[in-house]
């Protein structure tokens, strides 16, 4: 697991302000990992996902539950890591440069209330490494929803 990425995290999380400053932060140190370019969250809202704090392009603002990798690790409740966006049906692509992506839930509750993307520009960037790092820093922000 990348150790420095949790304790930056953990670091900058703080149950007493505003869920958006905290994952607005967070992007700040998700944008840190090489080879990526886009990383942010999408908030649940009535079994629907809505952006919320990123960095990179402009993105898609509503995916409903099911629809994309997003709406399937929302459906799953579970980390998708995609090696090649191009073959995973029904992928939305936001950007063009986007060639693999990794989906985690964040669960509180038995209930998936945001989940992180990761994009990257490389193809068959995230592994099992990268899963479970973002898996500890889905639990730590478990914490704050
Ligand atoms: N590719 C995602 C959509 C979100 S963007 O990558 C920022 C998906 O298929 O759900």
């Amino acid at each position: 697991m990348n150790e420095l990425l949790i304790q930056k995290v953990k670091s900058v999380v703080d149950k007493d302000i505003p869920l958006i400053s905290n994952l607005s932060n967070v992007t700040a140190i998700l944008n840190e990992m090489k080879d990526i370019n886009w990383c942010g969250f999408y908030i649940v809202k009535n079994d629907v996902l809505y952006l919320g704090p990123f960095q990179g392009e402009v993105a898609c603002v509503v995916i409903q539950k099911g629809r994309g990798v997003c709406g399937t690790s929302l459906l799953r409740k579970e980390t998708i890591v995609v090696p090649d966006v191009n073959k995973f049906d029904g992928h939305i692509a936001c950007s063009s440069k986007s060639k693999s992506e990794i989906v985690t839930p964040i669960i509180k509750d038995n209930e998936v209330v945001a989940i992180i993307d990761i994009d990257s520009p490389t193809l068959n960037r995230f592994n099992k490494d990268d899963q479970n790092t973002l898996e500890e820093i889905a639990k730590i922000l478990s914490e704050i929803f």
